[in-house]
């Protein structure tokens, strides 16, 4: 099936960035959010990206008024009962995510898609919350989505093949490039990264290096294009801490412990860029 109209649920850092990464694909978007400040944050910034495209000649002014004429804001789960996908980009919670599944369900056609932007929890179990398995998959974009290319298609135990390729239309029909990954958790991208972002903060903690020094090894040596710390404050301290939580609880393993400092950033509320102050404070010298 084509998706034509493609619903997101949240307006932040991610949902805006899938949001945008759509309307430049030609798709229709209804962006959903709690709040009216919520969402109008986020179109806000979807308008600011859409401008900015066509000053890098990525889109003529003509595609970006219509782009912008796409766009459809609501607050009311009955608003995405047109849309053919659905993707959710909320926080990184179990309960949250699954809320927002049960209170779209009863609005959307049996055949519309519903995709979370998880970064690590498990697609079979939160497909499991639903009444739609087999019409359940991760579609999980990366940060800043309408620069990063990436995007990790994660089909559950229980997602039918066509759920899957549709996925993986979607995401090329947006100029990424899919990457089909197993049910795990974490899926490639942050088993990999995130331990890697940990380590870093203990070595911070440990006294090895400061901020600067730990980025700079790992920029200059090894040619990353953002130190790990600073990929921290841009992805949010809370988020790393959601995802490291969860490699932890689900794979058993103490090799994915929290670096207490980063318990302890996330509870003073230094979440990085969004509230200015991570392991640096923005906007940088
Ligand atoms: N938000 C939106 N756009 C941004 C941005 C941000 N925070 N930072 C940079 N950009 C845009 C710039 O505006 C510019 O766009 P333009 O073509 O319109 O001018 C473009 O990105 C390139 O930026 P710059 O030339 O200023 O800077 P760089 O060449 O250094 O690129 C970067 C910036 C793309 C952020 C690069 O440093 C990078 O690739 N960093 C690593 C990012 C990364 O690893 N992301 C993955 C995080 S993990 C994740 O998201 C998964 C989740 O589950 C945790």
């Amino acid at each position: 099936m084509e998706t034509k109209t493609v619903g997101v649920i949240g307006a932040g850092q991610m949902g805006h960035g899938i949001a945008h990464a759509m309307l430049r694909a030609g798709h229709h978007v209804i962006l959903l959010d709690t709040s009216q400040a919520f969402v109008d944050a986020g179109a806000k910034r979807i308008i600011k990206g859409l401008a900015r495209d066509v000053e890098k000649e990525r889109l003529t002014e003509e595609e970006r008024q219509q782009a912008v004429a796409r766009l459809k804001t609501t607050t009311v789960f009955a608003e995405l009962a047109e849309a053919d996908f659905v993707v959710e980009a909320v926080t990184e919670k179990f309960d949250v995510k699954a809320g927002v599944f049960r209170s779209l369900e009863p609005h959307c056609r049996p055949e519309t898609v519903f995709a979370s932007n998880t970064s690590s929890i498990s697609i079979t179990r939160l497909a499991a919350a639903t009444g739609r398995p087999g019409k359940f998959v991760g579609l999980h974009f990366f940060n800043p989505v309408p620069v990063m290319k990436l995007v990790e298609v994660v089909p559950g135990l229980q997602t039918a093949p066509e759920t899957t390729e549709q996925a993986i239309a979607l995401a090329t029909s947006a100029g990424k490039t899919p990457v089909r990954v197993n049910d795990f958790p974490g899926f490639v991208s942050n088993r990999v990264l995130m331990p890697m972002i940990n380590e870093a903060i203990f070595c911070l903690m440990e006294g090895v290096a400061d901020a600067a020094g730990i980025d700079n090894v790992m920029k200059l040596g090894m040619n990353h294009p953002m130190g790990p710390l600073e990929l921290a404050d841009l992805i949010g301290l809370d988020v790393c801490l959601d995802i490291m939580l969860v490699l932890y609880e689900s794979l058993r393993d103490s090799k994915y412990r929290p670096c207490p400092l980063l318990e302890k950033m996330v509870a003073a509320g230094r979440l990085g860029c969004k509230t200015q102050r991570g392991f640096y404070t923005y906007p940088r010298e």
